[in-house]
């Protein structure tokens, strides 16, 4: 049987790994295969089944690597009922219920692949971030499900006692790795690589703290240039900055001394891969293809997550190298790992956000186990990681307004407090916050955002951009106020005037420039009642309706979590009080909108 996967960050990739192993267990020939390399043309004649494992992205989009097999499929000439008719399928998606298009990706693939005639083995499998559990909540249940409509298929194999596969150890690892010693390993460990082509050295110039001090949270306006005279990099407003970050060294030497690697070992995947695994390439380097390898400090460092709470299946993985070592030690992972630990492990790992490290340290028995395993320890613990993901923020500098090659990004620093509080900073914003004038952020490209000036350039703008959204409408601000041809209305939200008015100052001087620009700030608790930037359009529908008629467009970006919802329904409140449309209509109106990229948002979690 055939995983396929389109995965964005990973977690789809993961599943398809968790179910291909699964699979295996079960008697069945199974490879996880990422959608961007599947050949989609030997889909029709797929023998036995196809399980296809997909995450939503963007703004309801589909995830990059699934894009040419989605176009394959949306192909006009594919006979309905016909081109599929002897395929059998099964679909999990990947999403989160706090956007609008809540796994339209997974939803859209099954409704077309039962379109074009194949049939499901299991309804189609929707994970949800927003569940306690994340996609695991909705997982466990639809794989049981799975499991039992592949028994039933002619032609499967022999059923498997479920006793026996839960003491069948954790079968094949993903890689079978190598690990050359540093002391054995001929001369020094190879250069680490440079990243891809597209990939810059960028340097701080300026580092400056945008909230009040001793606010709580810290905002920073941080402009990079490129390092050794390099080629400027070209964008637009609404682009944003793709930053590779880099894991704490101590972090890596926790996880180094529990795995019992030296920093310049050499870790290699042994024989062959599987050509349907890019991710062998881009952790181990050559020796994801029998060179020697990528040196064990590199991989924990920038390619390996091991920043944020593991998956359940290091637990399983931890589990089993615990037996035999330290009873107790091995019933905790082994409940932990299990379907009735599920919020065990949920309070102890992912609300309490458990690094790999911390994780690792605190089953010191388990680790023992996995040196003792040796190569074959090192490559279940590995497999059981995901890769570090790159993070992006939008430029809030102008390409026109702010020349010599400045880029400015604004980050706000993520600080969570666990229920034990325990006090938890994001990877990526901590490490840039803290870097000064002439530090270096090694690994940095810029990618299209989903936000864009309109081409039709007197066409006013409708900006809503509370806290950090507010980045690429300074970027577009600026270089609206160099046109001068357009009008815009900015909405900007925080909590107080005081404390978090990121670039008050300056958006107010540039409204005293002219009149082609209006600020409304929504600060919402400076007043007896909260106010948030929907109450502000509220208040100001009839400019809102009267810029929309005028041909404008609506940009919103900055949370995922209820501020897109409540923004939308204020524009279509405005559309009913102003351009008096009944309910339905401003629904529909808003819906063409959208579709002539007239209201366009981008947003995240
Ligand atoms: C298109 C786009 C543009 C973006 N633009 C900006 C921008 O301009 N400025 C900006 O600051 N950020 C922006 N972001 C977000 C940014 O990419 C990072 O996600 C953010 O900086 C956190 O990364 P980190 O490495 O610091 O945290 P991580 O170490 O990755 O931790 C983040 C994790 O914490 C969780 N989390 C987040 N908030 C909470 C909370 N309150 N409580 C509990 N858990 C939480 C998340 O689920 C996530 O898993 C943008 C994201 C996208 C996709
Ligand atoms: C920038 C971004 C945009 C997202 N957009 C959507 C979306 O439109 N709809 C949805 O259901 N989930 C959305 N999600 C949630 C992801 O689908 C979810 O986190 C999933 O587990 C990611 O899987 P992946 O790592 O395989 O890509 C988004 C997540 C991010 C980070």
């Amino acid at each position: 049987m055939r995983v396929i996967y389109g995965s964005e960050t990973g977690n789809a990739e993961d599943v398809a790994e968790g179910l291909a192993a699964g699979a295996r267990l079960r008697g069945w020939e199974a490879t996880a295969v990422s959608m961007e390399v599947y050949d989609v043309t030997g889909l029709p004649v797929e023998p036995h089944a196809v399980v296809a494992v997909c995450s939503t992205t963007g703004q309801g989009e589909v995830p990059g690597p699934m894009r040419r097999l989605w176009r394959f499929l949306l192909r006009s000439d594919l006979p309905l009922g016909t081109s599929l008719a002897r395929v059998k399928v099964a679909v999990f998606g990947l999403g989160d219920s706090g956007y609008a298009d809540y796994n339209v990706a997974a939803r859209r693939l099954a409704a077309r692949l039962q379109q074009l005639g194949a049939e499901a083995l299991v309804p189609l499998g929707l994970g949800d971030d927003q569940h306690r559990l994340g996609y695991e909540g909705a997982l466990e249940v639809w794989t049981k499900g799975l499991w039992a409509a592949l028994e039933a298929l002619p032609g499967a194999p022999p059923k498997v006692a479920e006793h026996v596969i839960s003491s069948a150890g954790l079968g094949a690892p993903r890689w079978a790795l190598r690990v050359t010693r540093s002391a054995a390993a001929a001369g020094p460990p190879p250069a680490e690589p440079e990243g891809s082509g597209e990939e810059r050295r960028l340097v701080v110039r300026r580092n400056v703290r945008l909230t009040a001090p001793g606010w709580v949270q810290d905002v920073r306006h941080i402009e990079l240039e490129v390092g050794d005279g390099g080629a400027q990099m070209a964008y637009r407003s609404g682009d944003v900055l793709c930053v590779r970050p880099e894991n704490p060294e101590d972090e890596v030497d926790a996880v180094l001394g529990s795995l019992g690697l030296g920093g310049d070992d050499l870790v290699a995947v042994e024989g062959p891969t599987n050509d349907g695994d890019p991710r062998a390439r881009q952790w181990f380097g050559d020796g994801g293809g029998g060179g020697d390898g990528v040196s064990a400090r590199e991989l924990l460092r920038r390619r390996v997550d091991i920043s944020r709470s593991p998956r359940r299946r290091l637990f399983a993985v931890l589990a089993e190298h615990a037996r035999g070592q330290d009873e107790e030690e091995w019933e905790r992972l082994a409940y932990l790992a299990s379907a009735e630990g599920m919020d065990a492990l949920y309070a102890y790992n992912q609300r309490e956000r458990r690094t790999v490290g911390e994780v690792l340290s605190d089953f010191p028995a388990a680790c023992a186990g996995v040196r003792a395993a040796g190569n074959a320890g090192l490559s279940h613990v590995l497999s059981a990681l995901g890769a570090l993901q790159p993070r992006k923020f939008s430029l809030s500098s102008s390409p026109s307004a702010d020349t010599g090659g400045v880029l400015a990004v604004t980050v706000a620093v993520l600080v969570v407090k666990t229920p034990y509080k325990r006090v938890r900073t994001g990877l990526c914003s901590t490490w840039l916050a803290g870097l000064g004038p002439g530090d270096v952020v090694p690994r940095a490209w810029i990618e299209e955002g989903a936000l864009r000036l309109p081409e039709r350039q007197d066409a006013p703008l409708i900006l809503v951009g509370p806290g950090t959204g507010v980045a690429p409408f300074r970027s577009m601000v600026r270089e609206v106020a160099l046109q001068g041809l357009r009008s815009v209305l900015l909405f900007f939200g925080c909590r107080h005037k005081e404390q978090d008015w990121l670039y008050g100052e300056e958006m107010g001087a540039l409204e005293k420039q002219g009149s082609w620009l209006a600020v409304h700030n929504a600060f919402s608790r400076d007043g007896p009642k909260k106010r948030y930037v929907q109450h502000c359009i509220a208040e100001h529908a009839r400019a809102v309706w009267q810029a929309l008629d005028a041909g404008g467009t609506v940009m919103v970006s900055g949370s995922a979590k209820d501020m897109p919802q409540d923004v939308e329904a204020a524009i279509c409140a405005a559309a009913q009080s102003q351009g008096a449309l009944s309910e339905a209509d401003a629904r529909a109106w808003l819906k063409a909108l959208k579709h002539h990229g007239r209201y366009v948002a981008e947003t995240w979690s």
